[in-house]
C-alpha cells in the first residue's frame, strides 16, 4: 500500500515536470526534485524512507516486457535483469519474452497493469506507438523505466537506460574512415545490414554511420533489415553476394549475430573478409562470441552495446523508494574493439575516443 503511495507521487512529479517543459529526452541526465528542500533536508528524508523500505521486507514486484530471445546481447540483457532482479535481492521479476512481436509487448504492458505491480521495464521493440499504454500506466500509478532502445513519441516514463546508437553509428564510421586511410583504401563500396525496422538501435546506427557516409562521399550499395538474428544476417548477405558479387569491400552488421549470418554466407559464396581479406567487416555489440572473432581477424571492428542496464535500473528503483526523483536519461559506458594496433584512438564529434586492440583477456572480461 505504502509503495503504491510513493509510486503514484512519482507519476505526479511526472507529470508536473513534463507540463514545466522539462521531460521531453533532451534533459539529459538532469535531476529534477519536486519539492523545495534543501539538499540535506531532502536527503536525510531520502534516507529515512529507504530505511522504512528495507525495514518493512516488502518484495517489489516488477514487470519486464523484454523485446525477445534474437541475439546473444539480447541474452546477456535478460541474465543482468534476472540476477539483479533476483528473489535473494527482495524482487519479484514477472518477465516476458516478447518473442519480437509489437503487439504482444503492448498486451504484456497491459497485464502487468492488471497484476498491479510496483514498477514496469520496457524494452522497447519498436520506438513509437506508446502514449497510450504509458498513459494507462500513468493513471494507475506504476512507474515505467525503459531500457536499452528509446520510446520517442512519449515521456511518460520515469528513466530511460541505455546507449547512445546514434555515436555508435558515427564511431564506425569515423573508424572506417581513419583505416581506410591508414590501409591506403580510397574507393569503398558498403553494403549494411540493419537491424529491426523501427528500432531505435537500427535508427540510430544507421543514421549515425551514413552521416559520416555522406560526408565523405562513400557509396552504399544496399541496406537491408537482417533483424538482428544469425539466421537473418546469413539470408541478406546470401543475397547480396550474389547481387554485388565483386562490387563490394566493406559489409556493416548492425549486430554481432548479423555478422556472424554474413560471414558463413561469405565463407559459402567464396568471399574472403576481416584483416587478411578482401572485404572489410564491421559489427556493433561486441559481446564475448563477437570480440573472439575480432582477436581471430574475422570481424575488423566491433562497437560495443553495453547490455547491462539491470544495476542501473535497481539504482532509479532505489531512488524513487527513497522517495527521491531519478535522472529522466542514463546512459552506459561503451567501448570501441578492433584487431589491429595501427589505429589509437577515433574521434567522434569532436572528441576523441580509444580503441581496444581485442587479447584473451578482454575477451575473457566482456560479459
Ligand atoms: O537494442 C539493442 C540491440 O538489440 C542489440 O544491438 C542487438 O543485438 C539486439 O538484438
Amino acid at each position: 500500500m505504502k509503495r503504491k503511495i510513493v509510486s503514484a507521487l512519482v507519476c505526479a512529479a511526472m507529470v508536473a515536470t513534463m507540463v514545466a517543459g522539462c521531460g521531453s529526452s533532451d534533459s539529459a541526465a538532469t535531476t529534477t526534485d519536486a519539492t523545495e528542500e534543501t539538499t540535506d533536508d531532502a536527503a536525510a528524508d531520502d534516507a529515512a524512507a529507504a530505511d522504512d523500505t528495507a525495514a518493512s521486507g516488502d518484495v517489489i514486484t516488477i514487470g519486464f516486457a523484454q523485446v525477445g530471445h534474437e541475439s546473444d546481447w539480447r541474452t546477456a540483457s535478460t541474465q543482468s535483469c534476472q540476477d539483479v532482479f533476483s528473489t535473494e535481492n527482495g524482487y519479484d521479476l514477472q518477465f516476458v519474452d516478447c518473442d519480437n512481436d509489437s503487439a504482444v509487448q503492448l498486451e504484456a504492458v497491459r497485464g502487468f497493469i492488471e497484476q498491479d505491480v510496483d514498477y514496469i521495464i520496457i524494452d522497447p521493440i519498436v520506438s513509437t506507438g506508446w502514449d497510450t499504454v504509458l498513459t494507462e500506466c500513468e493513471d494507475a500509478g506504476i512507474p515505467v523505466i525503459v531500457i536499452d532502445r528509446t520510446i520517442d513519441d512519449s515521456d511518460k516514463y520515469v528513466s530511460w537506460v541505455g546507449s547512445n546508437f546514434n555515436t555508435e553509428g558515427l564511431a564506425a564510421g569515423e573508424w572506417l574512415k581513419a583505416y581506410a586511410e591508414a590501409k591506403n583504401i580510397d574507393e569503398l563500396n558498403i553494403l549494411v545490414i540493419e537491424g529491426s525496422t523501427g528500432a531505435s538501435a537500427t535508427i540510430g546506427r544507421t543514421e549515425g554511420f551514413k552521416e559520416i557516409a555522406d560526408r565523405e562521399g562513400w557509396t552504399i550499395l544496399d541496406s537491408q533489415s537482417g533483424d538482428f538474428t544469425q539466421d537473418g544476417g546469413q539470408e541478406v548477405m546470401e543475397s547480396y553476394c550474389k547481387s554485388y558479387e565483386g562490387q563490394f569491400n566493406v559489409v556493416i552488421c548492425q549486430n554481432d549475430n548479423e555478422a556472424f549470418g554474413a560471414m558463413d554466407a561469405m565463407t559459402a559464396a567464396g568471399v574472403s573478409y576481416g584483416v587478411d581479406g578482401d572485404v572489410i567487416l564491421v559489427s556493433f555489440d561486441a559481446c564475448t562470441a563477437g570480440l573472439e572473432f575480432v582477436m581471430s581477424g574475422d570481424i575488423n571492428a566491433d562497437f560495443e552495446c553495453n547490455p547491462l542496464a539491470a544495476p542501473f535500473v535497481e539504482e532509479v528503483i532505489q531512488t524513487i523508494e527513497a522517495g527521491g526523483t531519478p535522472e529522466k536519461e542514463v546512459y552506459m559506458e561503451e567501448h570501441w574493439f578492433v584487431n589491429e594496433d595501427i589505429l589509437t584512438s577515433i574521434t567522434v564529434d569532436g572528441a576523441e575516443q580509444a580503441l581496444t586492440v581485442v587479447t584473451q583477456e578482454v575477451v575473457d572480461a566482456q560479459y
